[in-house]
């Protein structure tokens, strides 16, 4: 247990440049979103976005757009995709918005 705590102390006291730092904090944006993606996402946009793009928009294909996004996933869309905005925050949705900039495809 000390070691334990003395590993986590001496973790959090490192001197990190701060791009190490940055690129920390993303990955655990990005894992958080993933998480809410699996939750609340994927039995409609598919398992890792991967689906026939015939119903649901491939969201790796989705533009660097983040307003949209927001916009979108806060009121839903054509009565198709629903709204979000009683669910999710603008950090879990910023945090999923992490995720799919992070799978993005050209
Ligand atoms: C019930 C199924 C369903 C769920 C659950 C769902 N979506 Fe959708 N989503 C859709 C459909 C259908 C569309 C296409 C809507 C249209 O263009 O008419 C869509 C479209 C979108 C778009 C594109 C909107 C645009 O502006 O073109 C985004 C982004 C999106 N969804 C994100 C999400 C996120 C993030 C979640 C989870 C928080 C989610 N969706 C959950 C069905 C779903």
């Amino acid at each position: 247990m000390a070691a334990v705590l003395a590993a986590i102390v001496f973790t959090l006291t490192m001197p990190r440049p701060a791009g190490a730092q940055d690129a920390g904090e993303d990955e655990a944006k990005v894992a958080k979103g993933q998480t809410t993606y699996a939750e609340r996402c994927s039995h409609c946009h598919g398992f890792n976005m991967i689906n026939s793009g015939a119903v649901v928009p491939d969201l790796r294909r989705f533009p660097d757009d983040k307003d949209r996004f927001f916009n979108t996933v806060k009121q839903g869309k054509n009565n198709r995709m629903p709204p979000w905005s009683d669910i999710l925050n603008d950090d879990d949705i910023g945090a999923v918005w992490a995720y799919v900039s992070s799978q993005r495809k050209p």
